[in-house]
C-alpha cells in the first residue's frame, strides 16, 4: 500500500524517481564534458602575449644589427640580436678550426649557462663577458673561456614579410640547436618566440685553438 502510495505522489508532481535520478546523471555527464572541453582549450591558449618574455617578439628589419657588428640588447625579450657572416673579413666573428661559415641571425638568451647571472656585451673586449665567475662568449654565444659548460642558448627566429604574418624563413635546427637563420630579401620584420629556446652544445672552448685559456 505504501508503494502504491508514493508512486501515486511521484506520478502527481509529474516526474518519477527513475526520472529523476536520469536527469542528475545526464546533467552530470554534460557539466563534466563542459569542463573537460574548457580546460582543454584553457591549455591550449599560449599562456605568453606578444611583446612579454615567453611569447613572442616582432622587431622591424632594421633593429638588426650589420653583419658582425656588436650585437643588439633586447632587455624585455632577454635576448641579444647578432648577425654574423664569416666569410666577410671581420674581427668579431672569427672561425674556429673546428667549424664551417657561419652565416645568418642569431637570438642570443642573456642568461649565463654558467650559473645564471646576466653577461653582456663589452666592446673594449670583443666579446660577450660575464661578471661573476668570468665566462667569456663569442659574437655568436660560443663559449671562449670557462666556467661555461656550454654556448649560450637560442632561440626560435623567424623572418617575416611586411604583412607581419608570411614567414619568409625560419630558424632551422642542428643537432637540436638553432643555426643562424640566413634573413632573405623581402624581410620586413623579424619575430623571436622567447618561448622556444634550445640549449646550446658543449663545444670545445675558443681558447683552446688559441693556446689562450686561462
Ligand atoms: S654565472 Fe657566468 S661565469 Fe658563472
Amino acid at each position: 500500500m505504501a508503494s502504491q502510495a508514493a508512486s501515486i505522489n511521484e506520478a502527481g508532481s509529474g516526474m518519477t524517481r527513475r526520472e529523476f535520478l536520469y536527469y542528475i546523471w545526464g546533467s552530470s555527464i554534460v557539466l563534466l564534458t563542459a569542463q573537460t572541453i574548457g580546460l582543454t582549450v584553457w591549455f591550449l591558449i599560449p599562456r605568453f602575449r606578444e611583446g612579454e618574455f615567453g611569447g613572442r617578439f616582432i622587431l622591424p628589419i632594421e633593429s638588426l644589427p650589420e653583419q658582425n657588428a656588436p650585437p643588439e640588447n633586447f632587455a624585455d625579450g632577454r635576448f641579444w640580436l647578432s648577425n654574423l657572416n664569416t666569410e666577410q673579413p671581420n674581427e668579431l666573428m672569427y672561425q674556429a678550426p673546428d667549424e664551417g661559415p657561419i652565416i645568418g641571425a642569431v637570438a642570443i638568451y642573456k642568461v649565463c649557462t654558467h650559473l645564471g647571472c646576466i653577461y653582456a656585451w663589452t666592446p673594449a673586449n670583443d666579446r660577450f663577458e660575464c661578471p661573476c665567475h668570468g665566462s667569456k662568449y663569442r659574437l655568436d654565444g660560443r663559449r671562449i673561456e670557462a666556467p661555461a659548460p656550454r654556448t649560450l642558448d637560442r632561440f626560435k627566429m623567424y623572418a617575416l614579410a611586411d604583412d607581419k604574418s608570411t614567414v619568409l624563413a625560419e630558424s632551422q635546427l642542428s643537432n637540436n640547436f638553432f643555426d643562424p637563420m640566413k634573413v632573405p630579401d623581402g624581410t620586413a620584420f623579424l619575430s623571436i618566440d622567447t618561448g622556444d629556446r634550445k640549449q646550446g652544445p658543449s663545444d670545445p672552448l675558443l681558447c683552446d685553438f688559441t693556446g689562450t685559456c686561462p
